[in-house]
């Protein structure tokens, strides 16, 4: 079952990315970050002057630039489940990471034809197959998807990650910062007008709290072979 549709929502650093692509590893199927196009859009946005030193965005140019077809994404996955994103010819897999682009992309993400126009690609993308990781692709993007999956873990627990994550980064957050931040991009991610996260009626909740991947494969591994006859361990 190769073209099998998984969509995995949930909070932000709960680990989506990290379970999607040993999941699509493991299938041998296409793994799609949708935050990755949302950054990538920020990204073009940045580059052509279209967000204003305080944040402010330039829309309608922006809207117009969609419209015309000027920013072209492309993405190539690869065998380890990792996937590249491209930016015309320039892969930008690693400028979408970098603070100015995470500083911008909430905003550029609430725009209604923004959302349109990354929902578009990610269809153009995924429907033959994939897994994909975000914020609203079992409620809005896929919403019969195969199998929905939504993840959450403590607030603690994922702050306590993001400062592991950026201590091996060289930097030294403070724990209390990364959790107001944390809980901060709960509360924004819940509470935009457009397809805020939440959870789809037919998602199944993990709570990966006191989890490694590895239990949560075994985890994962029960229901694929309980409901498609495969497994991945
Ligand atoms: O998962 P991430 O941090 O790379 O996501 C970047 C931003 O995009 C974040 O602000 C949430 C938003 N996003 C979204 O609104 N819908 C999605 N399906 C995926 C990401």
């Amino acid at each position: 079952m190769t073209n099998i549709i998984i969509a995995i929502d949930g909070y932000s650093s709960t680990g989506k990315g990290t379970f999607a692509m040993e999941i699509a590893r493991r299938l041998g199927i296409l793994y799609l970050d949708s935050g990755a196009l949302y950054r990538t859009v920020t990204l073009y946005a940045l580059q052509n002057g279209e967000i204003e030193w305080n944040g402010a965005i330039l829309d309608r140019r922006l809207q117009e630039d969609i419209i015309l077809g000027k920013i072209d994404i492309s993405v190539m996955s690869k065998a380890d489940g990792t996937m590249r994103v491209f930016l015309g010819d320039e892969d930008v897999s690693g400028r979408i990471r970098e603070l100015e682009v995470a500083r911008n992309v909430s905003a550029i993400a609430t725009l209604p034809f923004v959302r349109n126009f990354v929902d578009e690609q990610l269809h153009r993308l995924g429907s033959k197959g994939c897994v994909m990781d975000g914020r609203d692709i079992g409620t809005a993007v896929f919403p019969n998807a195969d199998l929905k999956i939504f993840m959450t873990a403590d607030a603690e627990i994922r702050a306590q990650r993001r400062v592991l994550q950026m201590e091996q980064a060289g930097q030294h957050p403070s724990f209390e910062e990364v959790l107001k931040n944390v809980q901060e991009r709960d509360y924004i991610d819940s509470h935009r007008a457009m397809n805020p996260l939440r959870k789809a009626d037919d998602a199944i909740v993990l709570d990966n709290s006191h989890m490694t991947v590895e239990e949560q494969m075994v985890w994962l591994d029960g229901i694929l072979r309980e409901r498609f006859n495969i497994g991945i361990l």
